[in-house]
């Protein structure tokens, strides 16, 4: 665990319903509704019950499950004018955002809303989306190159004035964007988020980032990614902060959440997850040392398409709090959730998972380790 941050409690984000179909590709009865009055008294819940981030997601076309999507730009916006408390991190591509045209944005939105605004950078698995817009598909680690440049150029136009870069995908001129961003004690900007699980996502994280996001990831394969991703940063003398991404299942007993999980799978839009699939096997193709994208991924772990499953926040809410507070001890900063029932879901987490979260933290700042080696479940 980091020490810097290890006195700093956990910290909670979730997906936002901003794409029609719920976070899972299932036919399972979901009590989620992607449309604006249902995600304003969501947001306002989750402020309630322990959220601090709500993350929007980016897709343009119908797809695997998400047949109608909300622009994550506009949308946050709306929730940040109709909530107090909460960031919003909106989810953006380079090659399909200019990044003065996303600091330009940024910067009115975090004015609005008084320092919330934050950014996810995603280099994007979708070729037809890019292709059915006009736009070239990069090869895998090329969309990296630009997503390095993209974030270089949004922090310099957030930071200082008279900005000049020459990249090979951007370049800006002694460049000004008046105002600047909303001042907030110890934020130097919008905070900057990006994420994936190749090499190259962690060496552009490492090198540039504010934070990490991972897909969901086992104990192990979480430590893996933490590891890579610090030595990265510790060349470039700097830190990184851990998002991790689990599709929460909180039930009175194991079994039953098991259940919840089984019905899932079982009842999976198969046609979906298998079209997904070979989309993302597509995008992966190229990385160079065919890490990463989904690699490992089984048929249900892709019905909830980032991996959520692997985190394996499935059981009783002591069970989920101490796989979370395990997951802190390995360097997660940030946990990124997604549920079945939302409104439910969330007040039952702020209800139950929560107060355990936050007791087992006590208990490590005091000794250092109340899990004990091993005893995570
Ligand atoms: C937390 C998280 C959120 C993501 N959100 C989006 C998104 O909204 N839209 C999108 O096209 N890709 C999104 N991605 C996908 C990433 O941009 C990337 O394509 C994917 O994680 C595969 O990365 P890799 O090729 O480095 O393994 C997200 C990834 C993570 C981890």
């Amino acid at each position: 665990m980091s020490d810097a941050h290890r006195a700093e409690p956990l910290k909670f984000a979730y997906w936002v319903p901003n794409v029609s179909g719920g976070l899972v590709t299932s036919k399972i009865e979901q009590r989620t509704d992607f449309g604006f009055d249902y995600n304003r008294e969501l947001a306002a819940l989750a402020e309630r019950n322990g959220f601090e981030y709500a993350l929007s997601q980016v897709r343009y076309a119908s797809s695997y499950g998400a047949a109608q999507q909300h622009d994550p730009a506009a949308f946050s916006l709306g929730l940040l004018l109709a909530t107090e408390r909460l960031k919003l991190i909106v989810a953006a591509h380079p090659g399909l955002w200019h990044p003065a045209i996303l600091a330009k944005f940024g910067i009115t939105a975090d004015l609005l809303s008084g320092g919330r605004f934050a950014v996810n950078i995603v280099s994007g698995w979708f070729k037809d989306e890019f292709t059915g817009l006009g736009e070239p598909w990069l090869e895998h680690d090329e969309r990296y190159r630009r997503t390095e440049e993209f974030i270089r150029v949004l922090r310099g136009l957030w930071t200082r004035p008279g900005f000049d870069f020459s990249g090979d995908f951007y370049r800006i001129h002694d460049f000004s964007l008046r105002p600047q961003p909303h001042p907030v004690p110890g934020r130097a900007h919008p905070e900057i988020f990006q994420g994936g699980n190749s090499t190259a996502a962690r060496q552009v994280a490492g090198r540039v980032s504010d934070w990490y996001f991972s897909n969901g990831k086992d104990f192990d394969g979480f430590t893996e990614q933490v590891t890579d991703v610090r030595a990265v940063a510790a060349e470039h003398g700097r830190t990184v902060r851990f998002g991790l991404n689990g599709f929460l299942i909180a039930r009175d007993t194991e079994a039953q959440a098991r259940d919840v999980l089984r019905q899932i799978v079982e009842q999976a839009d198969t046609e979906a997850v298998e079209g997904f699939r070979a989309a993302v096997r597509q995008a992966g193709k190229s990385t160079s040392d065919g890490k990463g994208m989904w690699a490992d991924s089984g048929f249900a772990d892709l019905v909830q398409y980032n991996d959520g499953f692997r985190t394996g926040l499935i059981g009783t809410p002591e069970q989920i709090a101490h796989r979370i507070v395990e997951y802190k001890k390995r360097g997660a900063d940030l946990i990124l959730l997604g549920f079945l029932h939302y409104l439910d879901d969330v007040e039952h987490f702020g209800r139950h998972v929560l107060p355990i979260v936050r007791e087992l933290e006590a208990e490590l700042d005091r000794t250092g380790d109340p899990l004990g080696a091993g005893n995570a479940r």
